[in-house]
């Protein structure tokens, strides 16, 4: 064959595999005009800066969350014994790298030991001991990183499921006002750092419409949130594109930015109810719930690449309302999801393989960019 010609078979075979723009291209430079692409990050994925992992989130990913160091149990395990080596590594690869990194989080009944809910002779705290511990761990913790942190999820995960405030440790103790006095501290403490609010199934009407009142609550109180973290945290089938845009959408009409701040996309059966990132929820093993140990068959991989495309059109449809869509976990065999709600499984829910290999999904999600109507407001 002349060389033209296989030159140009060689580039048409390569374009229809999507191997030269998976090789080539750059998630975070494709989605640069419209929002930040992030990922959930662990220390063993950059300990080795030359690592393939490294690589990969210096490619792909603007804005780095630690995945468990920047959690109190993590930077604050005894009273006043902080441990900030792990954090400071973070952020010091991500400067290298001209990443931000996202502070999650601060006020969160999960990941807190045991001693911050604890009281004198084995009672709860009361109040103003909370408060006080509350006010030292942000100002210590956004004291350090101050300019160096983009953002911080002040409180996560502070509803039940029918939008009333849940009945935290925090909340107990404090009362319902903890949330207005954790943004109240984390604002005095780093002015210039973001303030969110982080949760999962925002989609759901009765929970989003709790965090609708919350946010309003801080912001009667004078308090100013920049944005609401919708944790992203989706199945194959549910929640509907639109009833996450429809919460992109009221989120928004608050005079906030949305940002999607977890997401993955669970292809595993048996989980009961999507979306519920509940971290203590435990379900049965049961190898019916196992079914793609050996691999995601062919026909699952385009469908896990339909669903991402889906989701992407619509933030691009909203990029004037997100900031930022972070996935969970950098490639399959990092995700929580083999370990939640059944341990021992093995998901597929990013866009990356065990191999670090870009899935379909990866070219669903870059495509989605690339080929975006540019007159599209
Ligand atoms: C998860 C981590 O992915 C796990 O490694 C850890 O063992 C438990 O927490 N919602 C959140 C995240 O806000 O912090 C949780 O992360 C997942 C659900």
């Amino acid at each position: 064959m002349p060389r033209t010609l296989f030159f140009l078979a060689a580039l048409a075979s390569l374009a229809v595999s999507g191997a030269v723009s998976a090789q080539t291209a750059s998630l975070r430079e494709a989605y640069q005009p419209y929002f930040l692409i992030g990922a959930a990050v662990n220390t063993g994925n950059y300990a080795d800066e030359n690592s393939e992992d490294a690589r990969l989130i210096k490619t792909h990913f603007k804005v780095l969350t630690p995945e468990n160091i920047l959690k109190w149990e993590a930077l604050q395990p005894h009273p006043g014994q902080f441990e900030f080596r792990a954090a400071d590594r973070l952020v010091a690869f991500a400067g290298q790298n001209q990443s931000h990194v996202v502070g999650h989080t601060l006020v969160w009944h999960g990941q807190t030991p045991p001693w911050v809910f604890a009281g004198e002779n084995g009672e709860p705290p009361d109040r103003d001991l909370l408060l006080a511990r509350m006010r030292d761990h942000i100002n210590t913790v956004l004291g350090r990183y101050q300019g160096r942190v983009l953002g911080w999820d002040v409180v996560n995960e502070a509803l039940n499921e029918d939008g009333t405030l849940r009945d935290t440790p925090w909340r107990r103790a404090i009362g319902d006002d903890y949330i207005e006095k954790a943004f109240e501290y984390a604002r005095a403490a780093d002015p210039a750092a973001e303030l969110y609010y982080n949760d999962y199934r925002l989609e759901a009407p009765a929970k989003r419409a709790g965090a609708v009142s919350l946010v309003k609550r801080l912001q009667a109180a004078g308090l100013r949130i920049d944005a609401v973290g919708i944790q992203g945290h989706v199945g194959l089938t549910q929640p509907s594109i639109a009833e996450q845009e429809d919460a992109i959408r009221d989120f928004h009409r608050l005079g906030v930015r949305v940002m999607i701040t977890e997401m993955d996309v669970d292809v595993l059966p048996g989980t009961k109810g999507w979306g519920d990132a509940d971290i203590r929820r435990r379900e049965a093993a049961d190898p019916a719930f196992n079914p793609y140990a050996q691999g995601l068959p062919a026909p699952m991989q385009d469908a896990l690449a339909a669903r991402y495309a889906d989701f992407f059109r619509m933030y691009l449809r909203n990029h004037d309302k997100i900031t930022r869509v972070t996935f969970w976990g950098l490639n399959d065999g990092d995700s929580w999801l083999n370990g939640f709600p059944i341990p021992g499984r093995t998901n597929h829910p990013l866009l990356f393989d065990r191999q670090n290999r870009a899935k379909p999904a990866f070219q669903a999600v870059l495509d989605a960019a690339q080929t975006r109507d540019r007159s599209d407001p």
